[in-house]
């Protein structure tokens, strides 16, 4: 079964093609168009930046990937277009005029593909930035009657945790025993996510301020670092790790919520105690920065660490997916890997995603959204994007 996704929850563009029979799937093709670059010199994602880029790079970046796939074919001749078509689709893109032109082309000169489904991003995320996606896919839906999947972003980084590469471009995922336990760590969120069951959710802990990602952001703009700055506070911080080794005690800075007896964190506190020790230094050496950075990441890992172990253990979870940008960090990657040797967890299981699909990424929700199409468990007539998206 041949699948389009789309995701455009932050300041990625994406589009994924996959061909899935039962859980193995392959790649028929996987574009992400990242807008780094032009959110560098804001310091953050700029949300109506993010809007016009979207607008502008989705078609060409649909057809580009329809083509890879094989999945692209013009019409001989124009189709007829009636009145009735036109002002359903400039409903629905009342917003994007310019995409509003693009489906009329699309329906006019494309033949519809073989495409079973369009799951596509409908939060949680910047809501101008998921509009793009969203009513593209909506268009799609309704010019070639393929329906459109509605998918969280956060769904789409647990399954972006579980793809195992069995061999070149033959992909499964594995079934999960239930419940499992996800440490979803990103720009946005902090989350201990129960998994109760196949597409089953429960949040049982979150971060009551900034997220972890956010975290890491800020604290290298405190020290000169354009966004997104969590790898090279990541860098840094390896950097002192390979001078002095990995176990120098790291103490500088405060554990917020490590022995609070909930599942919550909370990372505003780190973030002003960085603040306050950047202040006091005048000369921001190198050797100050990978200290510091260090410290930050020890402080990070030692609260998700005991907060995670902790919810392991309350639900008696035999297998952790961990999640998320921030899931491509090191440091985090080894100590939550070691955690399979704890003899107190009895023999716990952590899956960690491939770096390459620990960003934002059009796979993830293309996989979320074929479980969700197959056991036909999702929002029909969804007509609206939600920012504040929760699993359930
Ligand atoms: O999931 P994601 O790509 O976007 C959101 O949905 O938020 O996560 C982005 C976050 C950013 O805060 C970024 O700084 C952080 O992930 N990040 C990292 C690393 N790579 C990305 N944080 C720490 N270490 C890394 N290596
Ligand atoms: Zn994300």
């Amino acid at each position: 079964m041949k699948i389009l996704s789309i995701e455009s929850s932050c300041d990625e563009t994406a589009i994924s093609i996959v061909d899935f029979s039962g859980r193995n799937f392959s790649i028929l093709s996987d574009i992400t168009l990242t807008q780094i670059d032009i959110h560098k010199k804001y310091g953050g994602v700029y949300p109506a930046l993010a809007k016009r880029e979207h607008i502008k790079n989705i078609y060409p970046l649909l057809l580009e990937s329809l083509k890879k796939a094989k999945l692209l074919k013009k019409r001989k001749s124009i189709k007829k277009i009636d009145d009735k078509m036109i002002k359903d689709l400039e409903k629905i893109m009342e917003h994007d005029s310019h995409n509003f032109r693009n489906m009329i082309d699309l329906y006019q000169n494309y033949e519809k593909p073989n495409l079973k489904c369009i799951p596509v991003t409908y939060g949680p995320g910047l809501e101008m930035s998921l509009w793009t996606g969203f009513n593209i896919a909506r268009c799609i839906e309704y010019i070639w009657n393929i329906p459109m999947v509605p998918v969280n972003h956060m769904e789409g980084h647990i399954y972006s945790s579980l793809i195992v590469e069995k061999s070149k471009n033959k992909f499964t995922i594995p079934k999960l025993s239930y419940p499992s336990m996800s440490l979803l760590i990103s720009g946005g969120h902090t989350e201990l996510v129960l998994i109760k069951d196949e597409l089953k959710y429960k949040i049982v802990g979150q971060t009551l301020d900034d997220a972890v990602g956010e975290a890491y952001d800020k604290s290298a703009r405190l020290l000169g670092v354009p966004y997104p700055g969590g790898p090279v506070v990541s860098k840094y911080a390896e950097n002192f790790r390979e001078k002095n080794g990995s176990d120098v005690e790291a103490d500088l800075l405060p554990r917020p919520m490590l022995h609070t007896k909930d599942l919550n964190f909370s990372f505003s506190g780190l973030k002003t105690a960085v603040l306050t020790i950047a202040n006091k230094q005048k000369r921001k050496t190198q050797k100050f920065k990978d200290t510091l950075c260090y410290e930050f990441e020890e402080a990070v890992s030692d609260v998700l660490i005991k907060k995670t172990v902790k919810a392991i253990e309350k639900y008696k979870i035999k297998e952790l997916v961990l999640g998320g940008g921030v899931s491509a960090n090191d440091n985090l990657r080894r100590e939550f890997k070691k955690l399979e040797d704890k003899s107190h967890l009895n023999g716990l299981k952590v899956y960690l995603p491939a770096k390459k699909y620990t960003g934002d990424n059009a796979l993830m929700i293309a996989i979320a959204g074929y479980f969700r199409f197959k056991n036909d468990k999702y929002p029909k007539n969804t007509k609206k994007v939600v920012g504040n998206l929760k699993l359930k």
